[in-house]
This record gives structure tokens, sequence and C-alpha cells, in this order.
């Protein structure tokens, strides 16, 4: 599929393919997933379509609710139709509740609630591991200025008040997750990239016993099993809520 179109770019879990347009690309989701910067890899046949099902129902969910996005449509149930971005180096990760590296990397206890949520931005250079900035860093390294640094910090509380709202209605938590923005040809800035269960860590409210039940990629991380089934069951949920 896509063999007749150029390929601009192919990271860990996409694709990025040309379009006639030249203002816009196709992007296709793979079957693979990766952990640890890649140390960890594997293939679940239907992961590609899930996420790309999952991304575009949440892309459409943030443009309803004003949010700008790189997203214009479905292309195939594995491939979508995006603006061309010049995506700005930072992984932007937004925490409501602690876990993860933030609790491997400091004394402060998984499950404590962040109230107002952390911001940790990181710079997106796998050479480097992805390392964790400051806005200092971010100032000389000069990846971008500080009034476009606040407006993708804003934005990003914005998107956690409606995703929080969103994944809530269909029995999740939203602990975390990562977003990248880019610029448009036009100068704006976009969010893009994805929103699925790989970028983002979903714990089931339907289980009320106070176990965590990941439904995200933390399964494939921490070899927990029922990969797929985690991300169809977000996939059937949301069908179901839309
Ligand atoms: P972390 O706790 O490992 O820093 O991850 C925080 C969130 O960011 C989690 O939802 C997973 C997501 N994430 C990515 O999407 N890509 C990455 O490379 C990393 C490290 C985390
Ligand atoms: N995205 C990173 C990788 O592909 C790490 C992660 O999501 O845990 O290796």
């Amino acid at each position: 599929m896509n063999s007749k179109l150029d390929l601009i770019y192919e990271g860990k879990a996409k694709k990025i393919f040309a379009h006639e347009d030249s203002d816009k690309v196709i992007i296709e989701f793979k079957d693979d997933a990766t952990a640890f910067n890649a140390l960890k890899k594997a293939k679940f046949e239907g992961k590609g379509e899930l996420n790309c099902l999952i991304s575009s129902k949440i892309f459409e969910f943030l443009i309803k609710n004003k949010i700008p996005t790189h997203y214009l449509g479905l292309k195939n149930n594995n491939s979508m139709i995006a603006q061309k971005i010049n995506i700005i180096p930072l992984e932007v990760v937004l925490r409501n509740i602690a876990y993860g590296s933030l609790c491997k990397q400091t004394t402060i206890q998984p499950g404590l609630v962040l109230e107002p949520p952390l911001i940790d931005i990181y710079l997106k250079n796998d050479n480097l591991n992805d390392p964790l900035l400051t806005k200092d860093r971010i100032k000389l390294l000069k990846i971008i200025n500080n009034e476009d640094l606040e407006y993708i910090s804003d934005m990003t509380l914005r998107i956690n008040k409606l995703l929080k709202e969103f994944f809530y209605n269909i029995k999740l938590n939203l602990v975390d997750f990562k977003l990248e923005f880019g610029y448009t040809s036009k100068g704006q800035i976009v969010l893009g990239d994805e929103i699925s269960p790989d970028n983002c860590r979903l714990w089931d409210l339907n289980q009320n016993n106070g176990t965590i039940v990941s439904l995200d990629k933390d399964r494939f991380r921490n070899d927990l099993g029922g990969f797929i089934e985690a991300y169809s069951e977000i996939n059937k949920r949301i069908n179901n809520f839309i």
C-alpha cells in the first residue's frame, strides 16, 4: 500500500508520505510497537489501524472544541491525511497522576494526584534519549521563543481538560500523555503526531478494587500481555460513546 507515494520520513510507529498537495502529507500507522527508545520492539497485527482510528476520533473531538490540529481526515483505516508541518523538536508531557519516569527519577510516589498538572518538556532526540529540558535550556537551544512556548503550554492544559473529560466519559482515567506540535506553512502552531494508547496512560475506571489496570502501551513496556485487546477496548469504548 502507498507504494506509489514518496516516503518523506519513517519513524518508530509511523511513516509519512508525500501528498499530491504539497501542503499535506499522508501518515501511515505501523503495527510496530517500541519502548525504551526502541530497545524493546514487537509487532502487533492491527495496532496501526487501531491507533489511526483512535487518533482520528480524538483529533475530530479536539477540532470540534477549537484546538488547532494537523488532522484533515482519514485516508483509510490505517492512514490519515494531515497538514504538512514542521515539527517542533519537543515532547510535551502532561501528568495528572505521578507515574512512569517521574517516579523513577524522583522520590515522588506513584499515584500521587498532581494538582495543578505537571508539564515536563523533553528534547525530541533519539540519539540523546529524549532528555528532560528546563526553560533555560530551551532558550539556549533556540528551539522556540518564549511566547510560542507559553502558547504550547496553555494549549496542552486546555487539551488536558478536554481529554480528561472525554476519557472519563468512557470510564478511563487519563494519567499522563505526550504531545508534539508543529508550524504550518502559514506559521500557525498546531497539534501534530497522534493521540493514542501509545502516548497516553489510560487506567480502567471500571476496576473499583483499587488495582491499576493499564489499557495503554504500559501493557507492552511492562510485559502485562493483552496488548491488542486493550487497544481494541479503547477503540470500542470510543465508538460506543460517539
Ligand atoms: P514517562 O512517564 O515514561 O515519561 O511517559 C509519560 C507519558 O509520555 C506516557 O503517557 C507515555 C508518553 N511517552 C511517549 O509518548 N513517548 C516517549 O518516548 C515517552 C518516554 C513517553
Ligand atoms: N516512544 C519510545 C520508544 O519508542 C518510548 C516509550 O514510549 O516508552 O521507544
